[in-house]
Formats: C-alpha cells, sequence, structure tokens
C-alpha cells in the first residue's frame, strides 16, 4: 500500500469517536485551525461514507457500533408537541459529551444546526448503511433483531404515510440533505427521491420475509421508478418536447402534466444539452421543472437502478462530455449551474456562503468521488473514475483533505473549507478500493428489481 493511502487511513482511524470505550462514528472534520462549530459531531450522512470505507476493509464492528448507536437515537414516541422530533425520525447527527467522568450521547434532529433544517436523509443513509453491512458482514439476523425491524418500520411509517399530495415522491423542506442551507432544492428535490427509493430497496432486502411492509414497498418502488425515469428524466428529445409544450391543459390525458412553461427553459441549458446522453432534473412540482444538474441524485440513481440501464449509460455520457463542468480541476461539482444574481438572492436568500460557484452553489465536492468511482464501475466506465482519482490524488493530500474546492472549475480550496474533512478522506479511499476490487461495488449498488411492477401513477 502506498504511503499516501497508508496516511489516509490513519487520517480516517483519527477521526473515530468512541462511546463507553466502544467505536460508534467519527467526526466530521478534524480541522484544529477552526471553530468547531458542529464539526466536532458525527454526522449519519458523512458516517456513511465512512462506514462503505470501514466495510471494504473488514472493519465491521464500529459500522455494527454506529447502526446500534443511531437507532437508539431515533425518535420512538408519537410526536407530543410540534416542537419534537416526529416519529422514526433519526438524527442528523450526535455528539458525546463527558462530565464527572460520566458519557453522554447527544443527539441533533435540526435544533441545533443552523437554520433548523430538517434531517430529512438520515433515516435513509442509515438503512443503507445497514444493507451495506448486512451484505459485507453476512450478519443477517443483526437486521432480524425485534429493534431494528421496528426502527426499519418506523422509518417506513414516516415517509408512506397519509400526506396532502398524491405522487410517489416525498415533498420536503428545503435543505434537508446533504444541501442542509436554502438553495431553492424544497419540494422534491433529486437527491431525496434517489436517497428514499435506495432506502426502500434497502429496507425490502433486510425486513423479515413475512413483513406486511414489502408489499406496500413495492408498489411504491413501482410508482417512484416510473415516476422518476418518465418525468424527471432530461434529454435533447424531452427537451425539445418541452420547448413545443402546449399549457393549461386539464384532466388525465394532458401531456403537460405538471403545466410547464416553456419560457421556464433556462437560457444556459439549449446549447449546454449536447445531443446524446441526458440527466435527471434537480426537482418537478406544478409549473416547476428545476433544470439543474445535482451530481448525488444521478450518481445514485444509477447505483440504486432507479435509472434504466439505457439512462445509467446516457447519465455517465453526459458526464464525460461535459467534464469540464461537471468534474473541473478537482471533481466533482454537487450541483451545476450556480445560482447567480437575482436567483441566487431570492433562492439562498442572500447567503453569502453559497454565493456563486462556492460551497453548495456550484462548489467542487470531493467526498463525491465515491459515487462517482462507483457508478463509473456499475457502467464500465472505469478510465473515467481513475482519470477522475488520478486528479484527486495530487492534490488532496497536500491541501490537506479540504471540504470543498470554489470557482467554476473548482481550482481554489473552499474558502471557508474546513480541513482534514473526514468524508473527503473516506470518499476517496472508497473510490480509491472500488477501482482497485470491484466486487466491493456489490454492498452499495442494486441491479434492476425484477419484483417490481414499474407502473404510471
Ligand atoms: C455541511 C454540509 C453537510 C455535512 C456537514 C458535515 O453542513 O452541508 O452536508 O453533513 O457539513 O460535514
Amino acid at each position: 500500500m502506498s504511503y499516501l493511502i497508508k496516511s489516509a487511513w490513519q487520517r480516517l482511524e483519527d477521526a473515530i469517536i468512541s462511546y463507553e470505550g466502544r467505536p460508534v462514528g467519527t467526526l466530521a472534520a478534524c480541522d484544529s485551525q477552526e471553530f468547531a462549530l458542529n464539526y466536532d459531531q458525527c454526522f449519519v450522512r458523512d458516517f456513511a461514507v465512512s462506514a462503505i470505507a470501514f466495510l471494504m476493509r473488514g472493519q465491521t464492528d464500529i459500522v455494527r457500533n454506529f447502526l446500534t448507536t443511531v437507532l437508539s437515537l431515533q425518535s420512538c414516541q408519537k410526536q407530543m408537541d410540534c416542537f419534537s422530533p416526529g416519529q422514526g425520525l433519526m438524527p442528523a447527527s450526535f455528539k458525546i459529551t463527558c462530565q464527572n467522568e460520566v458519557e453522554e450521547m447527544q443527539a441533533d434532529f435540526g435544533e441545533h444546526a443552523i437554520a433548523r433544517v430538517a434531517p430529512i436523509d438520515s433515516g435513509f443513509w442509515w438503512l443503507l448503511v445497514l444493507r451495506a453491512y448486512v451484505k459485507a458482514s453476512g450478519d443477517l439476523d443483526l437486521a432480524h433483531q425485534h429493534e431494528f425491524q421496528k426502527g426499519i418500520e418506523r422509518i417506513l411509517d414516516l415517509c408512506l404515510t397519509a400526506r396532502f399530495e398524491m405522487l410517489p415522491t416525498l415533498l420536503v423542506p428545503d435543505g434537508s440533505f446533504a444541501i442542509d442551507r436554502r438553495m431553492g432544492v424544497y419540494g422534491h428535490p433529486l437527491d431525496v427521491q434517489a436517497l428514499f427509493y435506495l432506502a426502500l430497496r434497502s429496507a425490502k432486502e433486510l425486513l423479515a420475509p413475512e413483513n406486511d411492509y414489502i408489499e406496500i414497498v413495492n408498489k411504491r418502488l413501482g410508482h417512484l421508478t416510473y415516476h422518476l425515469r418518465t418525468y424527471y428524466w432530461l434529454d435533447f428529445a424531452h427537451l425539445n418536447e418541452v420547448y413545443h409544450y402546449q399549457v393549461e391543459q386539464v384532466g388525465k390525458d394532458a401531456n403537460n402534466k405538471f403545466n410547464i412553461y416553456p419560457d421556464s427553459i433556462p437560457e444556459w441549458l439549449p446549447t449546454w444539452m449536447p445531443d446524446t446522453g441526458g440527466y435527471f432534473v434537480g426537482n418537478l412540482g406544478p409549473a416547476r421543472i428545476d433544470f439543474r444538474w445535482f451530481a448525488q441524485g444521478n450518481l445514485m440513481a444509477i447505483l440504486g437502478s432507479l435509472a434504466s440501464d439505457e439512462q445509467s449509460q446516457g447519465i455517465m455520457s453526459l458526464i464525460k462530455q461535459r467534464s469540464s463542468d461537471l468534474l473541473g480541476q478537482m471533481p466533482l461539482k454537487m450541483c451545476f449551474p450556480a445560482l447567480e444574481g437575482r436567483d441566487w438572492e431570492v433562492l439562498t436568500g442572500c447567503d453569502a456562503k453559497n454565493s456563486p460557484w462556492s460551497y453548495h452553489n456550484g462548489g467542487n465536492w470531493p467526498f463525491l468521488l465515491w459515487q462517482l468511482a462507483a457508478a463509473a464501475v456499475k457502467t464500465g466506465n472505469e478510465g473515467l473514475a481513475q482519470r477522475a482519482l488520478d486528479i484527486a490524488i495530487r492534490q488532496l493530500p497536500q491541501q490537506d483533505w479540504p471540504e470543498y474546492y470554489d470557482g467554476r472549475d473548482g481550482r481554489f480550496v473552499g474558502k471557508k473549507a474546513r480541513k482534514f474533512q473526514t468524508w473527503t478522506i473516506a470518499g476517496f479511499l472508497v473510490a480509491q478500493e472500488l477501482l482497485q476490487n470491484p466486487q466491493n461495488l456489490e454492498c452499495i449498488s442494486f441491479s434492476e428489481d425484477a419484483g417490481v411492477e414499474v407502473c404510471p401513477d
């Protein structure tokens, strides 16, 4: 193992936190130069990347402990008042404090987060980690324990209960996943829908075979697949259709189901969209397509086989054809293009941290490398992932593993980026591991679900 990889592993080990003598998670960052804020906590979504790295290396104990810990923090009570977390919710992060030599575990459901954003994705990541753990260790007994089955059911209840809407997608507030600041990602953001889909697939594998939820999950998977593959998918042919859409249609036969006005096609898109390839748009709702590209939603759609084989190849083809925009000088861009001018003012609330081409708003995030590598291996595009990794190897260790990069092409280390950001390190290690041992893909990917009927809503 090269010195570089060895020292990256060492850094990941250094981020481990323990509770009552057992390793249970990793800190978000180990940057002694900056005020910790909440980066001294273990974030569920951040640890998911560490978990995959540990699992690929056979270190299953820390992952098992993490799963048990987060389960114990899940909100189990019926919501007593509007300020307590809803039943089934899992925390965004947790922290271990020590007073008079007594350790205490503190969960944060968003009460302490900037702008009090809701952690919609935590339960989904927990399910994905549990499924990866079972695949890697063979320990299905853990998932079949009563408490785990109850935990899974509580997550499903939270997502599958009656709502105001009649759509297969989930309606969520702004900033409720990795993009945890206001960014116009309220409504039905792709990233949440893709994670929801993968979480349902995981739940299906983890529930005891006779569980009644399986049928409900199957049904939802079928509708969700149809909805995303049909209405979120955008290639040049579909864009051309949108350009010619008739509007103000009513009833079942309306082909412009969401009343999208052709004038809402943004100026940058017609020239940017290649003749071949395509992607899932960022959001879809009444009179609204958010045409931005979101890396995580698209790559996770490939990993889950939410995207059809053809769509998966289309996404990879788009990344290749638009690599200077989507990968840039430090792979890869979380969201493209950046919101600028009046859009930035209105949709971010003039958020200076999310100024154009910085942070979530068009910044580049190296932790996403693991998703790129996994999608590349799944679709036979290893060369693309290797090139991305080669760039990362040249810069990340030398620049102390930054959290994110700034600039249109992602060349600058992010202005407010943490150093020694744990998921940057773990994401790099997972990508490296996947390219070397592609069989590791199995614990984080799904093949097309033959048991589900893909049907319209
Ligand atoms: C930032 C990111 C969020 C991440 C957290 C810890 O808030 O936006 O996605 O989980 O930092 O790294």
